[in-house]
C-alpha cells in the first residue's frame, strides 16, 4: 500500500496506476516498485467518468445465489486486492469492479474482469468502498460489497514453512514467515486442541518471531495445531494457518528381534549383517534412522532411513555399534544400541600374512604381502590392547607393502598385548571412508606386544591320571592371559624319579608349542 507521502503524485491523473504495467516511483529517497500480477487483455479500467457511477448497476442485488464473499486485502506497500466468489448460476460470468475513496473524490472502474481476483489501488489513510457486479448473459445482475480503511487490508499470512517437534511433554513449534511479511512480525500464536476435540485451546502467544514452545502436553495424544501472526499496525490482518495434525511422542525404543552375520564367498575380508527390530506401537511410526560407526570412533557415521524394520549391510571384520530409532514426523523413541563385535577370522589367523615390528612406545611398522601392494592404496590400521578401545590410523601407500606409525598418541605399555588388523580400502579417492557400508574388506590381523617379560604366575590345578609303570597323563590349567606378559612359548616341566633305597634323579622336560 502507498504511503502518505506518494499520495501527491498519485493525485495527478497522468501518474494514475493502471492494471499491466511495470510502474516505478521515485520520492526522494523511496523507492516503491509496482508489480501487477494480473494483466487481462480484455479489461478496461480508468477513473469513473460519470460522477454517478454506481447508478448505471443499481439494477445489481445483493443475492444469496449472486457473487459472495468479496475480500479486499493486501501486502504493506506493495499491493492490495480483491477477491471474490462467483454466483451460482449464470453463464458467461464477468465482472466489473468499482473502488470509490469518497472522501478523495477518487473512484476507478474496472470492466469485463473475467476471474475472480484484481488488484487495485488506494489511497492511504481513507476508507474505502468496493462493490463487484457479476454480469451474466442468462441471469440478472449481482453484487458484492466491501468496506474498509486501507490500513485494515494489510495481511500477513500465516507461516510459510512449519516445523513441529516433540520433545518429551513439549511441543517446539518453529516458522519462517513470508518474505514480504517477515519484517512486520514479531511475534506469533498458537492455537492447539486434542484431535477430535471441538474447541481449542487457549492460544499460547510467542516471545521471539520464529519460535515458541508449548509446555506440559500430554505425550500420547495426538493435536491439531494452528498459527497466526500477531496483528501490528503492518499486519493487521492474520489469519489462522491450515491445521497440522502433530502425531503423539514415540516413547519406546525399537526392540532387536535378532541379527546374523555371513560371510560374503566371492570377497574375503567381508561379512553380510543382517539385523531385524520391531516398534511395539508400530502405527505411531513413519519409519527408523540407523546409524553405525566403528567402534574405534573413526569416522563417518552412516546414517540410514528405512521405512522397513530390518536392514542389511556389507562390514568389514572391524567392530561397530549400531543405533536404530524409530521416528515420525514430530518426534524420535530413544535408540536401541547394538553391538557387533570385531569377527576372528581363524582361517586366515596364523598365516604370516602380516607382521609387526615396534620400534619404541609411540611407534611400530606393520607389513604385508607384496602382491596385495596391485590392487590396493588405501589402507586402515586398528590396534588395540585387549578388552580396550581400537586406534585407528588410515592410510595411502602405492609403493612398499610395510608402513611405520609413528607419533602414536596412546603410548604403547610393556607386557600387554595388542591386536592389529589391516583393512583395505576400495576407494582411492580418500582413504578416509566416506561411508561404512560396503567400503572396506579386512586382510589380517595379527598379534605383538611391545615389549615382552616372563610370566607372573604359574600354571595351577596340577593333576595326575592314568598313571602306569612308565607313563602319567599330567594336566594343568592355563595361564590368565594378562599375567603371560609375553606370547608363551612353552612350558618346563620338572620332575624328580624316586628309586627304590631312596635314590632320585631330576628330570626337566621342555614342552614347546609353536610361537605367534
Ligand atoms: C445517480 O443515478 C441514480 C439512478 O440513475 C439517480 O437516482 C440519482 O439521483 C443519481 N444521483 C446523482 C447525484 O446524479
Ligand atoms: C460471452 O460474452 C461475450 C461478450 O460479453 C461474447 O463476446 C461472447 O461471444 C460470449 N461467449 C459465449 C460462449 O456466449
Ligand atoms: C472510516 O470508517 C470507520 C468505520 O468503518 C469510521 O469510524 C471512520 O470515521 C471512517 N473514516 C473516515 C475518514 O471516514
Ligand atoms: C430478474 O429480475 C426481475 C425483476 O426483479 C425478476 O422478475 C426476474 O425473475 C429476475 N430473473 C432472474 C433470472 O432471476
Ligand atoms: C527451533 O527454534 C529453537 C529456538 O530458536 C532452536 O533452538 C531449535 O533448534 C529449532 N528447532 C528446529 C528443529 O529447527
Ligand atoms: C494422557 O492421555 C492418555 C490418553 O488419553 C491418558 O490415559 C493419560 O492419563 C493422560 N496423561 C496425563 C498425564 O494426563
Ligand atoms: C481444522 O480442523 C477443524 C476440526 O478439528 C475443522 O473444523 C476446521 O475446519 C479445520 N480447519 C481447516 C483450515 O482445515
Ligand atoms: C505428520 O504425519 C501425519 C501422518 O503420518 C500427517 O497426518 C500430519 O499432517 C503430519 N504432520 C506434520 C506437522 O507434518
Ligand atoms: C620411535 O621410532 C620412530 C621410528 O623409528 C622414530 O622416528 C622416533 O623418533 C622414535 N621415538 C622415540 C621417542 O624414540
Ligand atoms: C612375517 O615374518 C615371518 C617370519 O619372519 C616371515 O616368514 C613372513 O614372510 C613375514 N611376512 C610378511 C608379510 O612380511
Ligand atoms: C619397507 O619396505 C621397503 C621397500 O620394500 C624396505 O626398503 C624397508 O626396509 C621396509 N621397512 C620395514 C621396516 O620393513
Ligand atoms: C586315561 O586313559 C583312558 C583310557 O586310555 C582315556 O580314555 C582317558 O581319556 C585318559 N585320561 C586322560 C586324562 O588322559
Amino acid at each position: 500500500m502507498l504511503g502518505r507521502r506518494v499520495q501527491n503524485v498519485y493525485s495527478d491523473p497522468k501518474y494514475y496506476l493502471l492494471g499491466g504495467y511495470l510502474h516505478i516511483l521515485i520520492f526522494g529517497l523511496m523507492l516503491v516498485l509496482y508489480i501487477p500480477i494480473f494483466s487481462h487483455v480484455h479489461v478496461s479500467a480508468g477513473r469513473c467518468k460519470s460522477k454517478n457511477i454506481s447508478g448505471k448497476y443499481q439494477h445489481c442485488g445483493i443475492h444469496s445465489d449472486g457473487v459472495h464473499n468479496l475480500d479486499c486485502f493486501g501486502k504493506y506497500r506493495l499491493y492490495n486486492k480483491c477477491t471474490w466468489e462467483p454466483g451460482k448460476r449464470g453463464s458467461n460470468k464477468s465482472y466489473t469492479l468499482i473502488l470509490q475513496q469518497p472522501d478523495k473524490r477518487h473512484c476507478d472502474v474496472s470492466y469485463n474482469i473475467e476471474g475472480f481476483v484484481k488488484q487495485i489501488r488506494v489511497f492511504s489513510h481513507q476508507n474505502l468502498t468496493v462493490e463487484v457486479f457479476e454480469i451474466s448473459e442468462t441471469t440478472n445482475c449481482t453484487k458484492a460489497v466491501f468496506r474498509g480503511s486501507p490500513k485494515s487490508l494489510a495481511r500477513c499470512d500465516p507461516p510459510k514453512d512449519v516445523l513441529l517437534s516433540r520433545p518429551p511433554g513439549v511441543l517446539q513449534v518453529n516458522v519462517s514467515w513470508h518474505p514480504d511479511d517477515v519484517k512486520y512480525i514479531s511475534k506469533f500464536s498458537v492455537r492447539y486442541k486434542v484431535l477430535g476435540s471441538h474447541s481449542w485451546k487457549k492460544s499460547v502467544e510467542s516471545q521471539y518471531p520464529n519460535a515458541v514452545r508449548l509446555e506440559k502436553l500430554n505425550s500420547s495424544l495426538v493435536y491439531v495445531v494452528q498459527i497466526q501472526c500477531v496483528t501490528s499496525d503492518k499486519c493487521s490482518q492474520c489469519p489462522w494457518s491450515k491445521n497440522y495434525t502433530v502425531p503423539s511422542e514415540l516413547k519406546t525404543q525399537p526392540i532387536i528381534i535378532s541379527s546374523k552375520y555371513t560371510d560374503i564367498k566371492e570377497i574375503t575380508g567381508r561379512r553380510l549383517f543382517s539385523i531385524t527390530w520391531k516398534f511395539p506401537v508400530k502405527e505411531l511410526c513413519d519409519g527408523y534412522h540407523v546409524t553405525i560407526w566403528k567402534e574405534s570412533g573413526e569416522p563417518p557415521q552412516d546414517q540410514m532411513t528405512t521405512s522397513e524394520p530390518e536392514i542389511k549391510l556389507v562390514l568389514s571384520y572391524s567392530a561397530y555399534q549400531l543405533n536404530i530409532r524409530a521416528f515420525n514426523n514430530v518426534s524420535f523413541s530413544s535408540a536401541v544400541t547394538h553391538i557387533i563385535p570385531q569377527y576372528e577370522d581363524t582361517n586366515n589367523s596364523g598365516d604370516r600374512r602380516l607382521n609387526v615390528t615396534v620400534h619404541n612406545s609411540t611407534a611400530f611398522t606393520i607389513s604385508w604381502r607384496t602382491d596385495l601392494i596391485t590392487m590396493y592404496v588405501c589402507y586402515s590400521v586398528e590396534w588395540m590392547e585387549k578388552g580396550h578401545s581400537a586406534h585407528y590410523r588410515s592410510f595411502f601407500e602405492d609403493s612398499d607393502s610395510n608402513k611405520t606409525l609413528s607419533s602414536l598418541s596412546e603410548h604403547l605399555e610393556p607386557f600387554k598385548r595388542y591386536s592389529v588388523t589391516l583393512h583395505l580400502r576400495t576407494n582411492k579417492n580418500t582413504c578416509n571412508m566416506k561411508y561404512i557400508n560396503n567400503s572396506e574388506s579386512t586382510y589380517g590381523t595379527t598379534e605383538f606386544y611391545y615389549i615382552e617379560g616372563s610370566p607372573v604366575s604359574s600354571p595351577a590345578n596340577i593333576s595326575f591320571h592314568n598313571v602306569t609303570v612308565n607313563s602319567a597323563v599330567l594336566q594343568w590349567s592355563n595361564i590368565q592371559e594378562e599375567d603371560l606378559r609375553g606370547f608363551l612359548l612353552g612350558y618346563i616341566i620338572h620332575y624328580t624319579e624316586y628309586h627304590y633305597r631312596e635314590t632320585s634323579t631330576e628330570h626337566s622336560k621342555n614342552q614347546s608349542f609353536e610361537t605367534k
